[in-house]
């Protein structure tokens, strides 16, 4: 997809589909007045009709009258006082998803009704929609299915019309980093969407060696025997009763403990359960089958690795990716085995399904080895963060506050939703164990701050945990996403490591 600039007023610029925002109850004055003279009065006259409105998302075409585009898409914004950076991404991935079927080669977007409510104005509002039209066109329907319903368009060119713009090299610029982070955000899409049967511990580790082959970058592939000699007690335990043996994956941009333009050695780390059955714990059967997104995390932190390598080549950045499969056999840890993790503590695994955190303690553990500073972790952590929040809202821990803080601000500038969790250290008695030094889940009551307890003992540098079990896949499709992974969490894990880029 080509980006392109326009400087023209919206009624000048040639398109297939010219997408105009609407924020608030529609006025017809100004360039919109215009727009509507020019379309022979066809917008008011729908407006009149209740057709066009500002709900969010909701988009009418209509007939372009004597405008040089083919058709016009009115496209809701919602109300004017709330537009925020998220809105504008999903306002760019709405535009292209209502297209889906048409034939659209090259969209226009007038940016003015927008570009007044983020700062940053126009070239921040380009990012945003260059990335959500990317990020919009991400459809995989059904995979492995001949018959598809209709795709969005493949976009030869993509117009932003921004009249009169002074600075048009930085509203280019803006599109085309925008344009990046959703084909990595649709890169980690496509791999966290994979059926377990196809994506194994093992080809998780292709797919990061041919990334970093890809971008330059140092890979790392621990298997099963290194991870024994190493002492990775926690991580091992979760691949032990599947055929597909475990593969920790290391990628790193930058020498080893490089510090970045920030001062830190960023690391990522995430989740990477192939598929999470639940071992011995056995999960019921109903909606099992969704546990094969258990892996996104870990899709999430190597693909977010490969777009900083995009972006700013160079800057020190380590993605750290426990991959495991989680499944009951004869080799299975069993509830009550005891393990010693990389960090020399005992874990007593009273509860097989609570996987997750003893992977990601190792990896937390190991990250710190290779000279992390700073630690991220992501992970579909827990139920109960999904019931919690929903799949709009990611929960997340993090301590001290002024790391939390940044990270808040990195998912700000990524126009994601993040709400922080108080990491209450009192409730971390009831994960004592009487053989070992803690158990790896403490009942129900606030289980959800418990699995950040249990994660905490394996950091000593600043740290948060994103919990994503809710936000990293749809379970239907919405207007500006397709049904299935959603990428999310990738946008802040780019922001966050290129606020360290020189
Ligand atoms: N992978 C699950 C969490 C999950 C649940 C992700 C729903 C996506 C959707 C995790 O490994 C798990 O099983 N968590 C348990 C923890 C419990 C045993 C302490 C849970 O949340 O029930
Ligand atoms: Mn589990
Ligand atoms: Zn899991």
């Amino acid at each position: 997809m080509e980006l392109r600039v326009a400087t023209d007023q919206p009624w000048a610029v040639p398109a297939d589909v010219l997408a105009l925002p609407i924020a608030g109850v529609p006025v017809f004055d100004g360039p919109l007045g215009e727009l509507d003279r020019r379309s022979g009065g066809e917008l008011s006259a729908l407006a009149a009709f209740g057709e066009l409105s500002a709900k969010r998302y909701g988009a009418t075409l209509a007939a372009a009258g004597e405008l040089p585009a083919g058709r016009i898409l009115a496209v809701g914004a919602g109300d004017a006082d709330a537009i925020d950076r998220e809105t504008v991404v999903h306002l760019g991935a709405a535009i292209v998803r209502r297209l889906a079927g048409r034939p659209v080669r090259r969209l226009a977007i007038w940016l003015e009704p927008l570009a007044g409510r983020l700062d940053g104005g126009a070239v921040a509002v380009a990012e945003l929609l260059a990335r959500g039209v990317v990020e919009g066109g991400y459809d995989p329907q059904q995979p492995y299915r001949a018959e598809r319903d209709a795709a969005p368009p493949i976009l030869d060119e993509l117009v932003l019309v921004v009249p009169g713009a002074a600075d048009t090299a930085a509203v280019s610029r803006a599109a085309a980093r925008g344009q990046v982070m959703g084909e990595g955000a649709n890169w980690a899409r496509d791999l966290a969407n994979r059926p377990a049967n196809e994506a194994t511990p093992q080809v998780l580790a292709e797919e990061a060696r041919a990334v970093a082959t890809r971008h330059d970058l140092f890979v790392d592939v621990i298997d099963e025997h290194r991870a024994a000699e190493l002492g990775m007690g926690m991580f091992l335990a979760v691949g032990l009763g599947s055929d597909n043996p475990p593969r920790l994956i290391v990628i790193r941009s930058g020498a080893e403990g490089e510090r970045d333009a920030a001062g830190r050695h960023l690391a990522l780390v995430g989740k990477g359960v192939c598929f999470d059955s639940g071992g011995i714990s056995l999960k019921p059967a109903d909606k099992m089958e969704e546990m094969k997104m258990d892996k996104t995390g870990a899709c999430t932190v190597i693909a977010a690795a490969a777009t900083v390598a995009r972006l700013a080549p160079g800057t020190p950045l380590l993605a750290v990716a426990p991959a495991v499969e989680n499944m009951p056999g004869p080799h299975s840890a069993r509830p009550g085995d005891v393990v010693r993790a990389l960090n020399g503590r005992t874990v007593d695994i009273i509860n097989t399904d609570a996987e997750g955190r003893l992977i990601l303690g190792d990896a937390l553990t190991y990250a710190e080895r290779l000279g992390a500073t700073h630690v991220v972790d992501v992970a579909t952590l827990t139920g109960a963060v999904a019931r919690a929040f929903g799949h709009l809202v990611s929960g997340a821990f993090g301590s001290p506050q002024a790391w939390y803080d940044e990270f808040a601000a990195a998912a700000a500038r990524a126009g994601e939703r993040v709400w922080q969790l108080p990491l209450e250290e009192d409730y971390f008695p009831e994960m004592e164990s009487w053989y070992a030094d803690m158990v790896n889940t403490g009942g129900a009551e606030a289980g959800l701050i418990k699995s950040a307890l249990f994660l905490r003992r394996f950091v000593t540098v600043p740290w948060v945990h994103l919990d994503i079990a809710g936000t990293a896949t749809f379970r239907k499709a919405t207007p500006y996403a397709a049904k299935g992974a959603t990428g999310v969490s990738h946008a802040t894990l780019v922001e966050l490591a290129l606020a360290g880029a020189r």
